[in-house]
C-alpha cells in the first residue's frame, strides 16, 4: 500500500496508532470546516447534537461545549476511545456518550436529537441514503442536519483517481438536496466556500 492510500484509508478509517494521530491531524486541518459547520448548526444551549463518524470528537470539545447533551458514532473503535477521551469530563457528567456503529444504523431511539453533523465524512459512506434516514429519523420535528463535503462534484478538481482507487463518492449540491428530499426533509440549502486544499467547500444543510 502506497503512503497515499495508507492515509486516505485512514481517513475512511482511522484505526491503530497511525489512526489516532492522523485524527488529531484532521482536527487542525479541518479548522475552516468546523468553523462553516458550526456557523451553519448555529447551537443553543437547549440543543441535544449528534455527530455521525465523529473521529477524534474534537469538533465537539471546541465548538459545540455549551449545548445539553452531545453523541458521537465512529465505525472505528479506536476513534470512540479517541472522541470519548477528549470528552471524558461531560462523560463523567452525564450529558455525553460515544457508540461504535455505522451510519446507516443508529443505535439511538426515534426524535432523540435537535441538531446532527457530519464533518468531511459522508463521502466515505457505503449507504449514503440509508444513512440520511436514519438521520432524519433520530431528529426531532424541525432538527437540522449539516453535511460538510471539502471534496465534491461542484469543486471543478478532477477526482477520478481517487473516486477509482479509494471508492469515495462525490456529490453535486443538487444531488446533495434530492437525497434531503427523497428521505423527507423539509427545507435545504448549499452554500460554498474555501478551505485548506479545498477550492470549493460544500456545505449542505437540510431541516426536518
Ligand atoms: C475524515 S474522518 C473525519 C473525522 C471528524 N468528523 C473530523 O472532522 O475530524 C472520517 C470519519 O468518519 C468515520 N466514518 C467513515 N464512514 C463511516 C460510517 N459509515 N459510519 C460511521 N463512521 C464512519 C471514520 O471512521 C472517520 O473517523
Amino acid at each position: 500500500m502506497n503512503e497515499t492510500k495508507e492515509k486516505l484509508s485512514q481517513s475512511a478509517k482511522p484505526i491503530g496508532f497511525w489512526g489516532r494521530i492522523i485524527a488529531r491531524l484532521m482536527a487542525i486541518a479541518h479548522r475552516t470546516i468546523y468553523k462553516n459547520v458550526a456557523a451553519a448548526l448555529n447551537m443553543q444551549p437547549e440543543d441535544d447534537y449528534l455527530e455521525v463518524g465523529c473521529g477524534s470528537g474534537i469538533f465537539m470539545k471546541s465548538y459545540v461545549s455549551h449545548v445539553r447533551s452531545i453523541a458521537g458514532l465512529d465505525h472505528s473503535k479506536d476513534m470512540v476511545k479517541v472522541a470519548s477521551h477528549y470528552n471524558r469530563k461531560r462523560i463523567e457528567a452525564g450529558t455525553a456518550e460515544f457508540r461504535h456503529g455505522d451510519a446507516a444504523q443508529l443505535p439511538w431511539e426515534d426524535e432523540k436529537f435537535s441538531a446532527t453533523a457530519a464533518i468531511g465524512t459522508f463521502l466515505f459512506w457505503l449507504e449514503p441514503l440509508e444513512s440520511l434516514k436514519e438521520i432524519h429519523r433520530v431528529l426531532r420535528s424541525g432538527g437540522r442536519l449539516v453535511i460538510s463535503l471539502g471534496w465534491n462534484a461542484d469543486d471543478g478538481l478532477n477526482h477520478t483517481k481517487h473516486v477509482k482507487k479509494y471508492g469515495i463518492k462525490l456529490y453535486t449540491g443538487k444531488e446533495m438536496q434530492a437525497m434531503f428530499q427523497e428521505v423527507g426533509f423539509s427545507e435545504s440549502s448549499i452554500t460554498y466556500s474555501k478551505g485548506f486544499m479545498m477550492p470549493k467547500l460544500m456545505i449542505a444543510c437540510a431541516k426536518k
